[in-house]
C-alpha cells in the first residue's frame, strides 16, 4: 500500500525537512559583496591640497548605490586618504569598513585606535602608482603574524591581499587569518583571450585551495564593468573589492549610479 502524504508520521516529515535545508544550504552559491574602494576620490583632493571631492561623501553615495563595505587604503605617505578620513568614516560608514594598510607597526597602532571591522594587509612600496603585487607572507611571516594576533586581540578580522599561488595560502593560513584577498591583476591585464583564461584557471584553482583551508575568499585589484562577471562566478568568492573602475565610471555618471551598475554585474 502506498502510504499518503497526509499518512506520513511527523518524525519521517521532520527528517526529510532537515535534508531539504542541508541540501538548500550545501548547494546555495555565496553571493560575493562588494567593497567599493574609494581611494581615487581622496587622490582628486590632494592633486589640490583642498577639501573636495570628500571621499567621506563618496562612501555615503556608495552605500546609498548598494556598496556592502568601502575600502581605503592608508598609505605610509598619506598621498591619498589622510588620517581625519578614516576616523571620520570610523564614524559614518554602515557597511563594513575595510582598512588596507602595510604590515607595519605606526598602521597597526592608528588600527587598534579606529578599529574597523576588517585590515587587509598589503604590500607597500612608496614609488608604486598601486598595490602591485601580493603580499608575501612566507617570506614576512613573522611580521604579518605580530600584525594579525594584535588586531585580531581587539576583534579586527584580518585579510592578506596575496598572489594566487598556493604556497602564500598555506603561509595565510598559519598566519592565522580569517580570509586571503587574492590579487585579480594579472587576470585583468591580460592581452589575449587565451592569456585570460589561463589566469583565470589559476586564480580558480587557488579559489578552491584557499576554501579547502578553511579561509573565507575575496578578490581584487583590476576589476572593471567589462572582466567582473567571470570573477564574480568563482564558487564561494565572498568579497569583492574594486576601486578605479568604480570611481572612473562615477566621475561620468555620479557615484551612487557607478555603484549600483557594478554591484548588479557582481550579483547575477
Ligand atoms: N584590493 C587591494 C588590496 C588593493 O590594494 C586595491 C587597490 O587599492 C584594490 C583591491 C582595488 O583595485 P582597483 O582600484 O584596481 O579596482
Amino acid at each position: 500500500m502506498i502510504v499518503g502524504k497526509e499518512e506520513r508520521c511527523p518524525a519521517f516529515i521532520f527528517l526529510i525537512r532537515i535534508l531539504e535545508l542541508n541540501f538548500a544550504l550545501e548547494s546555495k552559491t555565496v553571493m560575493p559583496d562588494l567593497g567599493v574602494n574609494i581611494d581615487h576620490v581622496a587622490t582628486v583632493r590632494q592633486a589640490r591640497l583642498t577639501y573636495e571631492p570628500d571621499p567621506v561623501w563618496a562612501a555615503v553615495l556608495a552605500e546609498l548605490g548598494g556598496a556592502d563595505g568601502i575600502t581605503l587604503h592608508l598609505r605610509e605617505d598619506r598621498r591619498h586618504i589622510q588620517d581625519h578620513d578614516l576616523y571620520t568614516m570610523k564614524k559614518t560608514v554602515q557597511v563594513k569598513l575595510n582598512l588596507e594598510m602595510a604590515a607595519e607597526q605606526e598602521m597597526t597602532a592608528i588600527a587598534l585606535e579606529v578599529r574597523p571591522d576588517q585590515v587587509s594587509l598589503v604590500p607597500e612600496k612608496r614609488e608604486e602608482l598601486t598595490t602591485e603585487g601580493g603580499l608575501d607572507v612566507i617570506a614576512n611571516l613573522e611580521r604579518v603574524r605580530s600584525c594579525v594576533v594584535q588586531l585580531q586581540e581587539v576583534g579586527i578580522e584580518v585579510s592578506l591581499f596575496i598572489d594566487p599561488d598556493l604556497d602564500q595560502i598555506a603561509a595565510a593560513k598559519n598566519s592565522g587569518v580569517h580570509a586571503v584577498e587574492l590579487h585579480t591583476g594579472r587576470y585583468a591585464d591580460a592581452v589575449s583571450d587565451d592569456e585570460q583564461q589561463r589566469e583565470f584557471e589559476i586564480l580558480h584553482r587557488a579559489s578552491e585551495f584557499t576554501i579547502e583551508q578553511g579561509l573565507k575568499l575575496h578578490m581584487g585589484h583590476g576589476l572593471t564593468y567589462r572582466n567582473v562577471s567571470k570573477i564574480a562566478s568563482i564558487p564561494n568568492v565572498s568579497e569583492l573589492n574594486i576601486g578605479h573602475s568604480i570611481i572612473s565610471r562615477a566621475v561620468l555618471v555620479g557615484m551612487e549610479q557607478a555603484v549600483r551598475e557594478m554591484k548588479a554585474l557582481v550579483t547575477l
